[in-house]
Parts: C-alpha cells; structure tokens; sequence
C-alpha cells in the first residue's frame, strides 16, 4: 500500500498541521505512489473566490485504471478485487481477481470503442448492482469516456433528464434487476426514457436476469455478444488530470438535480487517501461498502478507493432485510468481511427486527465499522457497537458530500476520537469553519453554525456539468472565499463535529439528498393539483420523512374514496418524475398554503405541524391569512 498513512494521534497531529501549513509538499507526498505518464506542473491551483474553480495536480497525465488495477499486476494478479454476492443468496456468488478485473475492463473499454464511444463522450449507466457495471464504470475511465452513473431506481422521466442534460451519446444498461423481493425491467424503463433522449445512438444491454427485452435495431446490442470478438488488452488512455472524470446527479435547492464534476487526479489521490486512512486498511481487509455504486459512496468507496488501495471490495445487490433481517451479517461471515461501511438507515430498519438476527452470526471477521449518508442517532450508534462490533471495533462516523468526493470529517478508525452522534475531527487537508449568517467565522469550541471549508482538497468539486455558474452560485459565492456545505454544524468542547443537517431546502431520506422543489414540480405534475409545498420530518428509520402539503383544484376532498383517488395521483406523479424513493410518506390535502403578504410560503411553520411541534409555531401575524394554520394544524397527519 502507498505511503501517506496516519497511524497515531500523534501522527494525526503532525499530518494535520502539514497540510494546513504547507499543502503542496503534503499533496505530493500522497500523489507519489501512483503511475503518472507526466508528473504535474503545479499541485495546487485557482481557489474559491472569485471563479469557484481548483485544479490539482495540473499539466500532469494518468489513467486511473493503470492504477486501480495495471499498477497492482506484479504483486497482487492474484488476489481478489471484487467478490460479489447477489440478491438471492441461493444464487451462487462470484469473484474477480485482479488479473481478471483488468481483462474485463479492458474487454469492455474495447467494446465501448467498437461501438462508437470516443475520449470525452459522456456514457450513461443504468444498471443493477453486479461485476458488470463496476468493470463498465472502469471501462468508460480507461478509454477516457466520462462515466454518469444514475441509480437504477430512478424513473424513466429522471434517467431522461440526466442524459439529456449530459448529452450522453451511449447508455449502459441491463435486461432486469432484482432487489430484495422487487423485480425491475430496468431495459424497459431505459426505453422510455430514450423515446425523449436525441443524442443518444447506442445502448450496450448486459444480461443478467435473462427476461425478455426489445432490443431496436441499430441502437441496441448485447454486450455478451459484442465482446465475443474484441482484445483482451487495452491501452489505458492519457488523460489530463482535470480531464472530468465522472458526473454524478444530486439534489440542491432548486428543482433540477446537478450534475456534480469530478476529474481524474485530484479526485484519485483523495479517494486513496480517505479510504487508507479513514478505514487503516490492512493487505487483507475484504471491504464491504453497502451503497450502490448509483451513488457517490458506491463510486469512491465501493470502487475507485478499494481498487486504487489494492484490497478487495464486496459488491452486494441486494437489500439489508431480504431473504432476511439476517442477510447483512450473514454475508459478512460468508465473505470474512473486516470492514463494514453502511447508512444509519440501514441500522435503524435492521434494529427494529429481533437481535437474535445479529446474534446468529460470529461477525468475527469484522475489524471496523462505518456509518455514511447522515446523522447516526446514539441509540443506532449503541446497538452498531454493540451488537455488531461486539464493543471492539472502532466506528468511523464519516461526514461527506456528492461534491466532496471523498469523505472530509471522521475519525481515523482507532485513532482520532469516535464519540457517538458525532463525526469527529476533519482529515488532514480538511479546514473546516462555522459561519454566522453574516459569513464571518465562529471561534472556539463549543460553538454552532453553518459549515463551510476553507481552501481547496483533491476532491473538491470542480464544476456543475454544462453551468459552471451554478456551481459558483451554490458553493463558492454564498460565502466567498470558502466551498459553503448546505450543513449546520456543531464543534463540541473538544473541538470535534457534529453535523446537525441541512440548512437548506434538502431533505436527507434514508441518506439520499432530494430538493424540496424537485419533489413539489413532480406533485404538481398530478392533474388534481394546484400548489403544493414539502417539508422534512423527522422519521424513526429514514432519518427524514417527506411531508407533503397538497392544494386540489376542488379543495379538499370530503369522502375517503376522492382522498385516496387524490392521494394515489400524487404518488403517481412523484414516482413517474423521480422514483419510487422519493415517494411522500405522508400527504395532506389543504385548502391553503401559510403565506406571507408577498406570497412566501412560510416552511418554518409547516415543518413545525409536520415534526409535530404545533404549540410552538412562532409569530403567525405577517401571514395573509392565519386561519389557515389552524386547518393544517386540525387535519395534521
Ligand atoms: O447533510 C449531510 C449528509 O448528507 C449530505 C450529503 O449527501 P450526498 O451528497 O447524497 O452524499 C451522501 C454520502 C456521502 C450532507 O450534506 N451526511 C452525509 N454524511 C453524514 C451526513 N450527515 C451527518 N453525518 C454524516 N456522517
């Protein structure tokens, strides 16, 4: 393994202070390990003000599949770089070497040549959890095409959107999915969203569950067949280090998800760094990240990272609870799993079950635990502890974003300090502040405010796909001179994090971002509706449960049947623009809205109804009309 590794506090210490005093001395030391074709000609460069645009490690050239996989052939060919464990655990499970890896990426890279796919082009992926689709991810950033991975749960209208607004020429896709007792047509949904894609010519159609699909002609292939005929061999693509290497869709404030840039270098070194650090993986660690590779935890910690560290990531493709509770577990003795990274969601859902489920098993194997995607409440924090790390693995709470690319405040696990509810002190490179409203900075400990960095890491983003400005607006010009996080923080009296949560109009559910106007077009979608507006609550396992205030055109429906008919047109519409996980879990249907005499709607008030806060609404009086609080507060659900 590379050669920039904190192993004690002291260490943590040292590091820290390096990188904050002299950051480019610090960043070349961890690009150092890796195959470079042309080193760099500056590590660091740009800034946050004014333009919102960092480069790193610019004028040099690389592959980053040269080094997930070519750079570990001499010593680690046969080692294993992907086990993979489907949905059915009575379905055998499989495994790839590294030598193996490298020939299917390679293979795949050349069939995404053949058919057409040139450096630059951008390759949509809509594909269930199997070997498949990390070997095309890594296929697309071998021969230099950007790779935009959309989460196979998305709806037709969703996945169109994201081609669209990429202008992906080529889609990679499956014949279907299985997840948990679900079933998806996942080429079926693609097809509809194609109907409105132009630039799309090409769509390469893995076989996986080997149910029917239509297949047009001269668009769609198989890939089984086209790579009947291709080389075993590729050569790994030159690439500029802030050539983009992925988009990656996520939610902001407004009602269009952006596409979050990252490039080649930059984003490399940190997915190495954080995961060798962060987790203090060994030469045999079996890592197991459980997200899907549709989102970022999938992409830097389910993929680039395991493979750039040469350890051996497990791919999973299906769900905590299916066949059983007990699935989660199972897996990890099956597979001698040493380090487990998962979602507060996924030990909530699994809390609720009986502990006989985790006490089946010995979870022996397992040396450390990971929590991602939001706040881990104590009492989840307890039983991961307990029960699964049987009190003797650390747990790294490990706060990120989409546009971090990498994870920025955590416990180094077994070294820096891992306190429950709290995600601990930044990495190294990380410069953490709180601001004020007024953007100035909160000294001291034991202090709140929003969370914003202050200079530049590898893995920042660079840019929002095709509306650079949009990047600016939402990150670097809210607080200029700093990459502002969307979070309210809390640094305790011993100076570590605790994230508090958004503090804009994203709602977290179940650890996945989504604007609270996203939600509220596709609700307006329905033809019964006139205006609605949504809000988060708290919810026992989501984390965040959506709460949706509906006006009708014919007011509120007065028989149970017009409410389910309305109810089920409004699901409906969220599932057709979105997806099913966007669904609200709970719909009231208003006569009106509270806003204020310039038309606001004033949220304050219906998060309050919706987290059951009904006593403490605050000053109600600049409201056009109050009356209409006291029927939201009446039919609250
Ligand atoms: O609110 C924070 C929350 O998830 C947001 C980022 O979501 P996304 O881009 O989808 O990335 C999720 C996986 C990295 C953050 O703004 N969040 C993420 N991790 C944590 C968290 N909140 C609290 N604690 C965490 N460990």
């Amino acid at each position: 393994m590379s050669a920039v590794r904190t192993r004690t506090l002291e260490e943590y210490h040292a590091d820290y202070q390096q990188s904050v005093e002299d950051p480019d001395a610090f960043w070349a030391a961890a690009a150092e390990p890796f195959t470079w074709y042309k080193k760099w000609d500056t590590v660091r460069g740009g800034d946050f003000s004014p333009g919102g645009t960092s480069t790193w490690y610019a004028g040099a050239q690389l592959n980053l599949t040269e080094n997930c996989l070519d750079r570990h052939l001499e010593q680690r060919a046969n080692k294993l770089a992907i086990i993979y464990e489907p949905n059915d655990p009575k379905t055998r499970h499989s495994r790839l070497t590294y030598r193996e890896l490298h020939e299917q990426v390679c293979q795949f890279a050349n069939v995404l040549k053949k058919n057409g796919v040139r450096k630059g082009d951008r390759v949509a992926l809509y594909v269930p959890m199997v070997p498949l689709l990390a070997v095309a991810v890594l296929a697309c950033a071998r021969m230099g095409a950007v790779h935009s991975v959309v989460f196979a749960g998305f709806s037709a209208s969703a996945i169109a959107d994201r081609i669209n607004d990429a202008e992906a020429t080529c889609v990679i896709t499956a014949d279907g999915l299985n997840r948990g007792a679900k079933q998806i047509p996942v080429k079926s949904v693609v097809d509809e969203a194609l109907a409105s894609c132009p630039s799309v010519q090409r769509v390469i159609v893995i076989e996986h569950t080997g149910w029917p699909v239509d297949m047009q002609p001269g668009r769609d292939v198989w890939y089984h067949e086209e790579v009947q005929d291709v080389e075993k061999t590729c050569a790994p693509e030159p690439m500029a280090a802030e050539d983009p290497l992925f988009i990656l869709y996520t939610s902001g404030s407004t009602g269009k998800p952006k596409g979050v840039v990252h490039t080649q270098a930059g984003y490399m070194v940190w997915a190495d760094y954080t995961f060798r650090n962060v987790f203090q993986v060994e030469e045999n660690d079996v890592h197991w990240c459980t997200a899907d590779i549709g989102w970022v935890t999938g992409h830097t910690y389910g993929v680039y990272g395991p493979l750039l560290a040469g350890a051996t990531t497990l791919l999973f493709e299906g769900v905590p609870t299916y066949p059983s509770p007990g699935r989660f577990w199972e897996v990890i003795d099956k597979h001698h799993v040493t380090i487990f990274y998962t979602a507060p969601t996924a030990i909530r859902s699994l809390m609720a079950h009986s502990v006989d489920h985790v006490l089946a098993y010995s979870l022996s194997s397992l040396r450390v635990l990971g929590s991602v995607g939001e706040p881990i409440n104590e009492e989840a924090w307890h039983w991961y502890d307990q029960h699964v790390g049987k009190g003797r693995c650390p747990i790294v709470d490990t706060w990120w974003q989409t546009e971090t690319g990498g994870i920025m405040i955590s416990a180094l696990a077994g070294i820096t300090p891992s306190v429950p509810a709290r995600a601990g002190l930044p990495l190294p490179g990380v410069q953490p502040v709180l601001l004020n409203q007024d953007g100035s900075e909160i000294e001291g400990n034991d202090q709140e405010g929003y969370l914003a960095i202050k200079a530049s890491w590898p893995g920042v983003i660079r840019t929002t796909w095709g509306d650079h400005e949009r990047a600016r607006q939402t990150y670097f010009t809210p607080y200029p001179g700093y990459y502002f996080t969307g979070d309210g923080a809390r640094r305790d009296e011993n100076g570590l994090y605790r994230i508090i949560g958004r503090v804009d109009d994203v709602i977290n559910v179940s650890g996945h971002r989504f604007g609270t106007a996203e939600i509220e077009n596709a609700i307006n979608q329905s033809d019964y509706v006139v205006e609605s507006a949504v809000v988060g609550y708290p919810h026992d396992v989501k984390g965040q449960g959506i709460y949706a205030y509906v006006i009708c055109h014919n007011g509120v429906p007065t028989t149970d049947l017009d409410n389910q008919r309305t109810e089920a047109s409004i699901v409906e519409a969220v599932v057709a623009a979105i997806g099913r996980i966007a669904k609200p879990d709970k719909i009231q249907l208003v006569s009106g809205l509270p806003k204020t005499r310039s038309g606001k709607i004033m949220r304050r008030i219906l998060r309050k109804v919706a987290e059951g806060e009904t006593q403490a609404l605050g000053d109600t009086t600049t409201l056009l009309d109050p009356a209409v609080v006291d029927e939201i507060v009446a039919g609250r659900k």
